[in-house]
């Protein structure tokens, strides 16, 4: 089986990728050098994580519908119009992810940005394309304890690159951030505002516990409003009891709280057992955060049923797999948990798509045409 963190997704003909309305071939996809967004970050993007549950034979995705009305307000801050509604997305993404046949955990990542082949930095009057893959993924950071160290490079601020949108070129920020920490000997970056409160970490958000209360820092302090933050937060207080709070904090809490953890949708929830080479508490994961990393895994892979709107289940159950027909040339993903087993996925390879349906198309408008691709194996 090809490792798909060894092969590039440019190289895998047997896996499918979304652009610009029609699901392709990933080694089909392709953009040119001279594209807007390549030169000057002009993009927005989304990441999604996807968890299997292997005795209930199903993957599922987590809060998509959130994450699609983020990627929506992300677009409207960067005047990138988006042809798709939320509904359209997240039919979109099952059906991307199901043509992948994954069954382990996977990421989603959709790409919203400035296509054209110009010179000349702005927003306005450029033309906007839209793109999705998926891949599988593990764990992006340890969960096992991080030694955190705080940066020398400071967030970017709401009136320099908006850190509510996930604009592609704001990741600068965070590749220095993160950088920065690695060559230290670090894990993961903390980084702080300009006026030297913490803000969050390079691709999470900080929650800290002194006592029973929780505190993240709020919206105002540079943060990208986490789905997982916000996830965490409910959970904290619905299925814990515990007080959560919003507050700007200190540089100095990091270092005489209880507890501290990171979350996002890669990240998940990421224990820290050190911050500038001082102990976080007794230097152990603490009792709360490991309560919190145990019921974030139940509800993610639809242990917990109170908690199944957040999901949405790819294949409808395995059986539904199995009838559905849409897995017919891919069964061999299925049947062996390889990606990349090519021989079943000739059709991918040739552009025939596995189930015969035609694959969603974007009119010169941008407004998606009745596709059929999804809409006809749900
Ligand atoms: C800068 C930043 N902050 C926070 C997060 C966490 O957000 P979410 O929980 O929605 O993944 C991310 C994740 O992508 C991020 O990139």
């Amino acid at each position: 089986m090809p490792d798909s963190t060894a092969i590039p997704l440019s190289q895998r003909p047997d896996m499918t990728v979304f652009l610009n309305g029609e699901f392709i071939p990933a080694d089909q996809a392709r953009v040119g050098i001279m594209t807007h967004a390549l030169s000057y970050g002009t993009g927005c993007f989304e990441g999604i994580r996807g968890y299997w549950n292997p005795k209930a034979e199903e993957l599922y995705l987590f809060r998509l519908r959130e994450h699609y009305k983020r990627l929506h307000d992300s677009c409207r801050i960067t005047n990138i119009t988006l042809p798709y509604t939320v509904d359209d997305l997240i039919e979109i993404t099952v059906e991307l992810v199901r043509r992948n046949g994954f069954r382990e955990n996977c990421y989603v990542r959709p790409f919203a940005y400035k296509s054209d082949e110009i010179i000349g930095v702005r927003f306005n009057d450029l033309v906007d394309h839209f793109t999705m893959f998926s891949v599988p993924l593990g764990d992006y950071i340890a969960t096992d304890g991080l030694r955190c160290g705080v940066s020398s490079w400071r967030r970017v601020d709401d009136n320099m690159i908006p850190a509510r949108a996930k604009i592609a070129g704001a990741y600068v920020n965070s590749a220095f951030a993160k950088t920065e920490a690695l060559q230290n000997g670090f894990d993961e970056a903390i980084m702080l505002t300009a006026e030297g409160h913490v803000s969050e970490g390079s691709a999470e958000n900080i929650f800290l516990r002194f006592g029973d209360e929780l505190v993240t820092p709020p919206p105002s302090e540079n943060i990208l409003l986490g789905v997982t933050r916000e996830t965490i937060m409910r959970l904290a207080q619905r299925e814990l009891g515990h007080v959560v709070r919003e507050r700007v904090v200190d540089r100095t809490e990091l270092y005489v709280a209880d507890e501290v953890f990171l979350t996002g949708t890669g990240a998940q929830l990421a224990p820290v057992v050190e911050i500038d080479h001082r102990p976080v508490g007794s230097g152990a994961i603490g009792s709360m955060t490991a309560d919190l990393v145990r019921l974030y895994h139940e509800v993610v892979r639809g242990q917990r049923a109170e908690y199944s709107d957040w999901l949405t289940p790819v294949y409808g159950g395995a059986q539904g797999m199995a009838t559905n027909g849409a897995h017919a040339t891919n069964g061999a993903h299925a049947a062996n948990g390889a990606n990349g087993a090519n021989g079943a996925n000739g059709a991918h390879a040739n552009g025939a798509h596995a189930n015969g349906t035609k694959p969603a198309k974007a009119t010169s408008g941008g407004r998606r045409e009745e596709a059929g691709a999804g809409r006809a194996k749900k």
